[in-house]
């Protein structure tokens, strides 16, 4: 295990290009199962997650060659239908390889994923969808098996849950109807940037989709798919932890490089009402540091909404800025964890019901802090570059699920941040 340490203070200063897309490139990993010709897919992000996918890639068959962000993978011998617990367990996405397994070979295993320190995750969603298109649907051992002997048959899937529609569910059926016999309508679609980037994936494989990046999606099934090269769009929520890394600690302003702008909108138009300085420049964003910057309240929502992957990076802000913020997650209500940590920084915050209230304080101060997951570790880190002193912050694996080098990117912009073992 590895941990960071973080000294606060440092002033940040020049450019950081954003790497490919972490969860774009999971189900588009996935989706490669969907042909036996090969498929070669740019600008995939060197993180774990993306690994475990590889592996379980690997495990079911697929040849996988990996060479500085360029992925080229053959599933031309497929020899097992399954993804395994251990595999399951480390990473929830496994569960889109549902879709593809099905479609391709009429039949998949996967474990089932349990709740994770973000909250209850089910997959009820993503089950009643494959069912809606033929599968049969057995839970026995922690484990869901789907077969479709006689194959799939589209039909009108709903993909809205009660917080919204689900982006992986929708991924899955997506990744199911493109093989299946006759038409699939998905009502309540995902409408998130990285649905559209499969959706684009797979209409480069042959597949007959329109509509992604709207709630209604139809899918004309194909009889086969081929082989395909593709670049992963940018990712939007390592942009915007950076945007909040240049708003809060930049000596003069941090160029962010390779910006999807309408991706980013919800976040840009965020920052600049908290009074940060934010100019396009072609595809990068110049962000200036906020002088005196003010709370803001933010409501988590479902794509074109303010993304939950960003609010724990915004509290990080907000423990800092003047006034009162109040940030209500409807999307994963107990995804709080950081909270509990920045109050060891000395933030002032009451969180209640999926809902925070953070008062911002002056100044934060440096301690050892434990990292929980992926985005709050995120925060973690950026609430340690302005912290008086020095912060320890643990189990930085988390960190690493889906950040591509945080610490030498943040290094390069003037970071005092160091990677040791813990
Ligand atoms: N939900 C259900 N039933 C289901 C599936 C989801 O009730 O069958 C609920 C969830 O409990 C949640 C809501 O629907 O309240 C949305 O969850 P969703 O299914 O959209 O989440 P996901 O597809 O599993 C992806 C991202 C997450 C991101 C969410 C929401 C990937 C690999 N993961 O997860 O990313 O938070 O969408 O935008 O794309 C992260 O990158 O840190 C991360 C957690």
């Amino acid at each position: 295990m590895e941990k960071f340490i973080v000294k606060g203070g440092a002033e940040l200063e020049g450019k950081v290009t954003v790497s490919g897309s972490k969860n774009a490139s999971l189900p588009i990993l996935a989706a490669t199962l969907l042909t036996s010709e090969q498929c070669v897919i740019r600008r995939v992000p060197d993180v774990s997650d993306t690994n475990y996918m590889l592996q379980i890639l690997q495990n079911l068959g697929a040849d996988v060659e990996r060479a500085s962000g360029t992925v080229t993978i053959r599933c031309a011998n497929l020899h097992r239908h399954d993804a395994p617990y251990d595999l399951v367990r480390k990473m929830r996405a496994s569960v889109c390889v549902m879709g593809p397994l099905l479609a391709r070979l009429n039949r998949a295993n996967v474990s089932l994923p349990g709740g994770c320190v973000i909250g209850d995750r089910p997959i009820d969603l993503h089950l009643k969808g494959l069912e809606g298109l033929g599968a049969d649907v057995q839970v026995d051992g922690g484990d869901v098996r789907l077969e479709a002997r006689y194959g799939l048959t589209g039909d009108t899937i709903d993909m809205q849950g009660k917080s919204g529609a689900t982006v992986l569910g929708t991924d899955n059926v997506m990744m199911a109807a493109v093989l299946a016999k006759g038409t699939t309508v998905i009502t309540g679609a995902a409408c998130e940037p990285e649905v559209v980037d499969l959706a684009d994936f797979l209409n480069a494989m042959g597949a007959k989709i329109t509509g992604a990046g709207t709630p209604r999606i139809e899918i004309e099934g194909v009889s086969e798919l081929g082989g395909v090269e593709h670049s992963v769009i940018p990712d939007r929520i390592e942009a915007g932890t950076f945007l909040v890394a240049g708003a809060m600690a930049a000596r003069e302003s941090i160029t962010v490089r390779r910006i999807n702008h309408d991706h980013l909108a919800r976040i840009t138009e965020t920052l600049t009402a908290c009074g940060c300085p934010i100019e396009k420049d072609g595809d990068n964003l110049i962000i200036g540091k906020a002088e005196n910057p003010v709370g803001a309240n933010i409501i988590t929502r479902p794509y074109p909404g303010f993304p939950t992957d960003m609010q724990a990076q915004m509290c990080a802000l907000f423990a800092t800025t003047a006034g009162t913020s109040v940030v209500q997650d409807t999307i994963f209500p107990q995804r709080f964890m950081h909270l509990s940590e920045m109050k060891r920084m000395g933030a002032n915050v009451e969180v209640d019901d999926g809902t925070a209230v953070i008062k911002g304080v002056d100044q934060l101060s440096g301690a050892p802090v434990m990292a929980s997951d992926l985005r709050a570790s995120a925060a973690l880190v950026l609430a340690a570059l302005t912290a008086k002193g020095e912060t320890e912050i643990s189990r930085v694996y988390h960190i690493d699920r889906g950040y591509e080098h945080i610490d030498d990117k943040l290094a390069d912009l003037g970071a005092d941040i160091r990677r040791l073992p813990a």
